[in-house]
């Protein structure tokens, strides 16, 4: 019999990683379907994105909760009903604390638009143009309690042109995001 994961999927935004993984997961093939979508932002667009597909999506905005642990709280029991077999964060801008994070050991994947353990943190596509780097990219990785800094899973590069700026270099690496996600927890699932 085949077992399709449980897939939750954290958002603050956009949510174009989202409808990249809503998309693989439509295939029967895909070995995971997405459970539910959470945000920490209620205008997110990715919400509409989830809901549109059919999938429980709710939002818990941080500012609705007195404390980092009261809405880290409210997420695991949101999380708990659904028991993910793996939590995907997909812009989710928000650091996880370590206390989050030992419920879902090795089971919490990121994707960073940077080839790390270059460019942690934000502004990656302007920083990897001031550095004059000749190649770009980004990566999934296993989330840690260190910002951007758990084990690599898998990357892809793209060319810095010379006439790319931050928006045309964050298109590209955007552009092969997804495809890089899906692969990843395709790789995960299989024990990769
Ligand atoms: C992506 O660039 C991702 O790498 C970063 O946040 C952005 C999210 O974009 N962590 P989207 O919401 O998936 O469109």
């Amino acid at each position: 019999m085949n077992h399709r994961a449980n897939i939750a999927v954290m958002i603050s935004g956009r949510g174009s990683n989202l409808a990249a993984l809503i998309k693989a997961c439509a295939a029967p093939d895909y070995p995971a379907i997405i459970v539910k979508v959470i945000s920490d932002r209620r205008d997110a667009l990715g919400l509409d994105k989830a809901r549109s597909a059919g999938i429980s999506a709710i939002a818990l905005e941080r500012r609705d909760f007195a404390t980092k642990t009261d809405h880290e709280t409210a997420i695991l029991n949101e999380l708990e009903q659904v028991k993910p077999d793996l939590i995907c964060l997909a812009g989710y801008m928000r650091v996880l604390s370590a206390e989050f994070i030992s419920h879902y050991p090795g089971k919490i994947l990121n994707i960073h638009p940077s080839l790390l353990p270059k460019y942690p943190g934000l502004n990656t596509h302007q920083r990897a143009l001031d550095a004059g780097d000749k190649i770009h990219g980004c990566s999934v990785h296993i989330v840690e309690e260190a910002l951007d800094a758990g084990p690599v899973n898998a990357q892809w590069v793209v060319d810095i042109d010379p006439d790319d700026n931050e928006k045309s270099l964050g298109d590209k690496v955007l552009n092969i995001e997804h495809g890089l996600y899906v692969d990843a927890v395709r790789k995960v699932l299989a024990g990769g």
